[in-house]
């Protein structure tokens, strides 16, 4: 392997940029080339390349969002698209692919290798951390703290109006982020996919620690939450069926995607681009970088995209004797 291209694709996290920038750095450590590949997939088909070198990822490790810019592209689910792709890497003489995303990149990545027999490395990036072969996917923590700071700040207004706020956080099919900032942000109740607890259990738990002398509370919901109502449904049914509270919502959106690594995110970027350049230098193909164990270790992808990341149901229990 002489020369490696290297992309993010999906929805962007912070810590892609640098892991991008370890990448980059890793091949000039090696003395190979690296480039750049802008917009995914998307760029991957057009040829929008760009040779990067180690001065190129100077600053960039601070950095949110991702320099090389991301695409979910619907082209390249096409045989026609990934035939384009392939002709654009032969062209560029590019021997090898670091694929920077979650299950959908890995999908991609997956089916590329199989059609062209092309080395893929796959290093995990998405906020919702739903990939299985790593405890942490980048960008999770970073989304984590930035949550907890949004809820500490809603609590005030919860607290000073005594109000009852449903706080959605992201996770389109799981509740990592949900279960683990419920319990930093001192929520009173957490609804995640994983786990339905019903309205009319939620409304009876609301009830009681209204009773027990709570004036104030928050409730996190995660975005893929299977309670079957959305939620401002939720919060009218609430709202309609229980006194003394001013039910509020407050989604947080993308706000959650954005902002400055932090130091885990930063730390996690740099190890798993490393891992992931020597691990094709090594001659390994279609594998995921992953942290299991606070070890770098590789899944192959298809178990990456396959295998269910599951949540601590250990988590779920803390929650409930925290909200006594
Ligand atoms: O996968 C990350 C994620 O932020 C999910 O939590 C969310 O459901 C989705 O992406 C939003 O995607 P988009 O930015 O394309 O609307």
């Amino acid at each position: 392997i002489k020369k490696i291209g290297v992309f993010t694709s999906g929805g962007d996290a912070p810590g892609m940029n640098a892991a991008i920038r370890s990448v980059v750095r890793t091949c000039a450590y090696h003395n190979i080339e690296c480039v750049g590949i802008y917009r995914g997939y998307e760029g991957l088909m057009e040829g929008d390349f760009e040779p990067m070198n180690a001065r190129s990822v100077k600053g960039i490790i601070n950095k949110g969002g991702t320099i090389l810019k991301s695409a979910r592209s619907q082209e390249f689910r096409t045989k026609e698209g990934r035939e384009k792709a392939h002709q654009q890497l032969i062209k560029a003489e590019i021997d090898a692919l670091v694929a920077v995303g979650g299950d959908g990149t890995f999908t991609g990545a997956l089916i590329f290798n199989e059609e062209f027999d092309f080395p893929v490395m796959g290093i995990p990036g998405t906020i919702d951390n739903d990939i299985f072969g790593t405890t942490h996917t980048l960008g999770f923590d970073t989304a984590q703290n930035t949550v907890v700071d949004a809820i500490d700040k809603i609590r005030d207004t919860a607290s000073s109006h005594n109000r009852l706020f449903f706080i959605e956080v992201m996770g389109r099919d799981v509740g990592h982020i949900a279960l683990n900032v419920g319990i930093a942000g001192g929520a009173e109740e957490i609804l995640i996919p994983e786990e339905d607890l019903g309205l009319d259990r939620l409304v009876e738990s609301l009830k009681r620690s209204r009773k027990s002398g709570k004036t104030s509370s928050i409730v996190v919901v995660a975005e893929g939450d299977k309670i079957g109502k959305n939620i401002f449904e939720l919060k009218d049914y609430v709202d309609e069926n229980m006194e003394g509270y001013d039910v509020r919502v407050s989604v947080l959106g993308h706000m959650q995607r954005g902002g400055s690594p932090s130091c885990f995110d930063r730390v996690l970027a740099s190890r798993m681009g490393v891992k992931a350049v020597e691990s094709l230098l090594e001659g390994k193909s279609n594998y995921m970088v992953g942290l299991l164990k606070n070890k770098m270790e590789l899944t192959p992808l298809d178990n990456a995209i396959k295998g269910k990341s599951k949540i601590n149901l250990e988590l779920l229990r803390v929650s409930d004797i925290m909200s006594t």
